[in-house]
């Protein structure tokens, strides 16, 4: 779990908060290498999560390859370490797509509803991917009028979506973990519209069936403790076949 980078990668491209971007042999690919720099609040908190850039990307593998299995065209090609993972490059559409099948974080603040209210049916939200705007909800005129995204655009963002929704939800309840809410980002590769960036307990709330114990990022954000042991917890759930 501790495997630095063993694998040649070409010219530095671009750093997030959470992941370095790399340049790979071919041209239409990229290599992202996962950190355990925590940031939360937009980065107005900033902490590490021990082994959570190596829980993130094998996480993120995993459901990646899950979502191509039911036909939902993703980013992921393979993984190359602990840390390390081959992508197709895409132009991100910078917008956050956001699915909550129940109420927490910034819904519930939104709207002043209690965390844990069970939603009739699940809400899609689209928020303006910007830091300094700390990712203000749109909607998909605000979408179309700014030109972020076409028509067609957001009618596959919206579908698809809803069916890593349904796939992920039955995947963690086998798992004995309940999917409260995750965050999406797409691109556009060779004229497809792609399911990139990450999917991991940074990217999701989950919860324990039962207990409702938190099994993400919220441990970090609100200071819950036993941070790596959730994360630890969840990549060996996900692993387990
Ligand atoms: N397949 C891809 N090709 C190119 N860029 C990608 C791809 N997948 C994700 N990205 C982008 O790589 C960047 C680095 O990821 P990281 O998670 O570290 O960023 P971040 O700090 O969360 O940034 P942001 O707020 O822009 O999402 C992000 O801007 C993300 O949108
Ligand atoms: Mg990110």
């Amino acid at each position: 779990m501790t495997t630095q980078s063993t694998v040649k990668k070409g010219k530095f491209l671009y750093e997030g908060k959470a992941k370095k971007f790399y340049e790979a042999q071919e041209a239409d690919l990229g290599i992202f290498e996962y950190t355990d720099r925590a940031t939360a609040f937009n980065a107005k908190k900033v902490g590490q999560i021990h082994d959570k850039g190596a829980v993130n990307n094998q996480v993120s593998a995993k459901l990646f390859s899950v979502l191509e299995g039911k036909g939902i065209p993703t980013h992921f090609v393979k993984l190359l370490s602990d840390r390390e993972m081959l992508v197709r490059r895409v132009e991100i559409i910078p917008l956050e797509v956001t699915i909550r099948n129940r109420v927490a974080g910034g819904m519930a603040r939104q709207f002043g509803i209690e965390e844990g209210r069970r939603l009739k049916q699940p809400v899609y939200e689209l928020h303006y991917k910007s830091d300094p705007l700390d990712d203000p909800l749109m909607n998909e005129d605000h979408a179309l009028g700014l030109g972020l995204a076409t028509e067609p655009e957001l009618k596959t963002i919206r579908e698809l979506s809803f069916q890593v929704n349904a796939a992920l939800q039955e995947f963690f309840k086998a798992r004995q973990l309940e999917l409260i809410d995750f965050k999406l980002e797409f691109g556009r590769h060779k004229g497809q519209v792609l399911l990139a960036d990450e999917i991991s307990p940074d990217t999701m709330r989950l919860w324990q069936f039962g207990t409702e114990e938190k099994m993400d990022k919220d441990r970090f954000r609100r200071d819950l403790g036993k941070v790596e042991d959730a994360y630890q917890t969840v990549l060996t759930r996900v692993l387990n076949d």
